[in-house]
C-alpha cells in the first residue's frame, strides 16, 4: 500500500478534508462493505460556520474517498453532529425492499430571524448507501421547551429492551431517550448532575458495551467530551464513565475522573461496531484537534483531520476499570520494518540516532529503566525542529513537548507541554506513530494515549534516544517507514 503525501502539513494515514474547515466524526457506521464517516464541515471556508456533513468512505478506515456533501442546511438549520443507523427491521417504516442508512442529526437555529438559539433533533434517510439523502418530512422529531444546548445524538439499538437509544448532550448533563421508530422519542434519564468533569459544555456523548479483558464481566463506558473554558490550560478534551446500563439509566461506578487522552488534540470522538447487532470490534475516531486553537492552525485552505481509527477495550488495571486503545490492525500493512534493536543500551555520552527520513513513520520501544533520572526519545522532524517524550523516572510522568516542533506561533497555548502519569510498571512500552502533522504516542499497549498536532517542515528526519545521567536499556525496538506498495 502507498500513500502518497500532497501538501505541506496534509497528513498521510489520517483523514483530512480536500478543502475547507471539519470538525467532529458523525455517523460512523459500516454498511455494505464500506466504512462511512461523516463530519461535521463548513464547504465555503476553512475555519468554522455554516455547519454540513461532509461524506467520506473507506474499506480499511486509512484510505478515504471523499463524496459530495452528505446534508446541506434547510429551513430548520444547519445540521449539528449526530450519528447514524441501519435500520435492519425497517422501524422507522422509511425502507420498503432493503434495510438502509437513518441519520439522526441536530437541526442548529440561530442568526437574526431567531434571536434564541434553537437545537433539536431531525431525521434523514438514504437508499443509496449514503449517496443521497432524503429528510424527513416531519422534521424535527425531538424538541425541548427550554434548554439551549440540546444536541449531538447518539443512537444505537439495545437489543435487551428491543428499542432505539439516544444520548443526548444537555449543557452539563447528558439526557436518555428510547424509541420503537426513531421518530417518536420518550425521556429516560439524565446523568452527571455533580459527577465527572464540568470543566466545559459537555458535548458528544457516546454510550457503548464491551467486555472486560481477562474476565465474563461486560460493562458500559459513557464518552463525554467537555469544551474549551478559557480558565484552563487543557482546553477541549473527552471524559468518560464506566458503570451499568439497564435501558433506562447509566450508573457510574468510581468516583474519579477519566481522560481518555492525555494530548490536546482528540476531541468529539465517537465509535461504532464494525458488524451489525453491536457486537464487532468497538472502533473509534476524534477529531485530531483542540478548540482552543482549531480555527488558527497553520494550514492552507483546509483545517483539521481526525486521529487514526482506535479499538476499544477494557482492562482491569489494580482493581479499576479503564479505556484501552489500539490503533486498527488496518493500518498495519502500511509499514515496513526499517530498523530492529534488541538490548542496546543508552547512556547520556551514548545517544542513539537513527536516520528515518519518511513522510510518516512508526516507533515500537520496550525501555527498561536501569538507573537515568530521566529519559526518552527526541523526533527529529527536521535538522532545528524536534518534538521531546521525556520520562522523569523519579515522579514517574511523561511529558511531550512540542515548542520546538516547527510553526508553535499560531497559539500560546500550543507551545505548552502535553503530560500523562504513568502507571509505575518496570518497563515502558511505546509506540508512536509520526505523520506529516501529528504524533500519535500509546503507551503500554494503549493503557495511556498522548494525541498531538505538530507542524513541521518535515513529518521525520529521524529518531534519537537520551537519558539525563544513568542509563536505559531498550529491550526491543522496532522502526518502520512507508511499505513500498
Ligand atoms: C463539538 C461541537 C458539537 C456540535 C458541533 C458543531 O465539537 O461543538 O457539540 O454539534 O461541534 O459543529
Amino acid at each position: 500500500m502507498k500513500i502518497t503525501k500532497l501538501d505541506k502539513y496534509r497528513p498521510a494515514l489520517h483523514f483530512s478534508p480536500q478543502q475547507n474547515w471539519m470538525n467532529d466524526p458523525n455517523g460512523l457506521v459500516f454498511f455494505k462493505g464500506e466504512y462511512h464517516l461523516f463530519f461535521q464541515h463548513n464547504p465555503n471556508d476553512s475555519v468554522w460556520g455554516p455547519m454540513h456533513w461532509g461524506h467520506a468512505v473507506s474499506k480499511n478506515m486509512i484510505e478515504w474517498e471523499q463524496l459530495d456533501i452528505a446534508l446541506s442546511p434547510d429551513e430548520h438549520g444547519t445540521i449539528f453532529s449526530g450519528s447514524v443507523v441501519v435500520d435492519w427491521h425497517n422501524t422507522s417504516g422509511f425502507f420498503q425492499e432493503e434495510p438502509g442508512l437513518v441519520a439522526i442529526f441536530t437541526h442548529h437555529l440561530e442568526g437574526e430571524n431567531h434571536p434564541q438559539t434553537k437545537q433539536m433533533q431531525s431525521l434523514a434517510y438514504s437508499y443509496d448507501k449514503g449517496r443521497t439523502w432524503l429528510k424527513y418530512e416531519n422534521n424535527p422529531v425531538l424538541t425541548h421547551p427550554t434548554k439551549i444546548d440540546f444536541r449531538d445524538p447518539k443512537v444505537f439499538w439495545h437489543e435487551a429492551s428491543h428499542k432505539w437509544i439516544m444520548v443526548l448532550a444537555t449543557g452539563q448533563t447528558i439526557s436518555i431517550y428510547s424509541s420503537p421508530n426513531l421518530k417518536d422519542w420518550t425521556f429516560e434519564s439524565e446523568f452527571g448532575e455533580k459527577i465527572g468533569s464540568h470543566d466545559g459544555v459537555w458535548e458528544c456523548p457516546d454510550l457503548f458495551e464491551l467486555p472486560v479483558e481477562h474476565s465474563s464481566e461486560k460493562k458500559w463506558v459513557l464518552l463525554v467530551s467537555i469544551g474549551d473554558n478559557p480558565e484552563f490550560d487543557s482546553g477541549s478534551r473527552t471524559q468518560y464513565f464506566i458503570g451499568s446500563f439497564d435501558g433506562h439509566t447509566f450508573v457510574e461506578e468510581h468516583d474519579d475522573i477519566k481522560w481518555l487522552d492525555f494530548g490536546k488534540d482528540n476531541y468529539a470522538g465517537v465509535s461504532f461496531s464494525d458488524i451489525p447487532k453491536e457486537d464487532g470490534r468497538r472502533i473509534y475516531l476524534g477529531w485530531m484537534s483542540n478548540w482552543r486553537y482549531a480555527n488558527h492552525v497553520p494550514t492552507k485552505g483546509w483545517r483539521s483531520q481526525m486521529t487514526l481509527p482506535r479499538e476499544l477495550s477494557l482492562i482491569e488495571i489494580d482493581g479499576e476499570i479503564q479505556i484501552v486503545q489500539k490503533a486498527v490492525r488496518e493500518l498495519e500493512p502500511f509499514f515496513t520494518k526499517k530498523e530492529e534493536l534488541n538490548h542496546v543500551i543508552v547512556n547520556s555520552k551514548d545517544k542513539h540516532h537513527f536516520n528515518i527520513h519518511a513522510d510518516y513513520a512508526e516507533v515500537e520501544l520496550v525501555l527498561e529503566n536501569i538507573d537515568a533520572t530521566q529519559y526518552g526519545l527526541t523526533i527529529h522532524h527536521t535538522n532545528t525542529q524536534y518534538t521531546t517524550i521525556t520520562v522523569d523516572a523519579k515522579d514517574n510522568k511523561l511529558l511531550l513537548e512540542r515548542k520546538h516542533s516547527g510553526n508553535v506561533d499560531f497559539s500560546d497555548n500550543f507551545p505548552k507541554p502535553q503530560m500523562v502519569k504513568l502507571n509505575g510498571t518496570e518497563q515502558l512500552q511505546l509506540r508512536l506513530i509520526v505523520d506529516s502533522s501529528s504524533l500519535e504516542l500509546f503507551l503500554n499497549g494503549g493503557e495511556h494515549v498522548v494525541t498531538s498536532l505538530v507542524y513541521p517542515d518535515k513529518a521525520c528526519e529521524g529518531v534519537s534516544l537520551f537519558t539525563s545521567e544513568g542509563e536505559i536499556k531498550v529491550v526491543h525496538g522496532k522502526l518502520s517507514i512507508p511499505a513500498k506498495n
